[in-house]
């Protein structure tokens, strides 16, 4: 028997987003984790300029207050019409995902180049403040004329993922897993995870 059969390493997902934590909770159920929430009520600023800053400050503050190692996601949706934006400051666009999604349709009017692209960024980071993994992952599409599905979180509905005619929305987390930017991150972090939880 293995040490991490006896001893599940700890990981804190490093969120308070409930699609997010979802979504990592379906990725992560095969391997030898035992899977935590973060504390209740910590806010880390996301003074970042880029998805993998941002994940990698919310990881390392994470890790630091719960003690433990923690998975962080910063993600997002970046327009081209919109030069990139909504980008680092996807969450905070409009208050609610109705409010974001009916602020991206107005911004974006009728443009004919509806182009864009969702990015996830994740990182492991240890309490003692080590960066232990760092991965980023993306999906190409583009935005809706009007929301369609009602799978999913955030922008889904709005976004239709290229060669597929479907908006997250419309998809299955398996699906989405394997067309969307945080099942591609994952699956570049997931051999590294395996080899560190050997190591351990
Ligand atoms: P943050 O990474 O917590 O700063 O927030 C990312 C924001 O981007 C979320 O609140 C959503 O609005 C959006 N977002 C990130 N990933 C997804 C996704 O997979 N689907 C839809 N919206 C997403």
């Amino acid at each position: 028997m293995s040490s991490t059969d006896v001893c599940p390493r700890i990981l804190v997902i490093a969120s308070g987003n409930a699609g997010k934590v979802r979504e990592f909770r379906n990725l992560l159920a095969h391997l030898p984790l035992q899977l935590q929430s973060q504390p209740e009520g910590l806010q880390v600023d996301e003074t970042g300029t880029t998805f993998a800053a941002n994940a990698r400050l919310k990881a390392l503050a994470v890790a630091r207050c719960s003690g433990q190692w923690a998975l962080a996601d910063d993600s997002g949706l970046s327009v081209t019409a919109l030069g990139g934006a909504p980008g680092v400051h996807s969450a905070r666009y409009a208050a609610s995902d109705p409010e974001r999604i009916a602020r991206l349709l107005r911004e974006l009017g009728d443009a004919d180049d509806r182009s864009a692209q969702f990015c996830a960024a994740l990182c492991v980071a240890a309490p003692d403040g080590e960066v232990l993994l760092e991965v980023e992952g993306r999906c190409n599409g583009w935005i809706t004329t009007a929301p369609r599905g009602d799978g999913g979180f955030g922008y889904d509905p709005v976004f239709e993922v290229e060669e597929t005619e479907a908006t997250f929305a419309e998809m299955t987390l398996e699906q989405k897993r394997l067309e969307g930017h945080r099942g591609r991150a994952f699956a570049l972090l997931e051999p590294q995870l395996k080899k560190l939880l050997l190591l351990q």
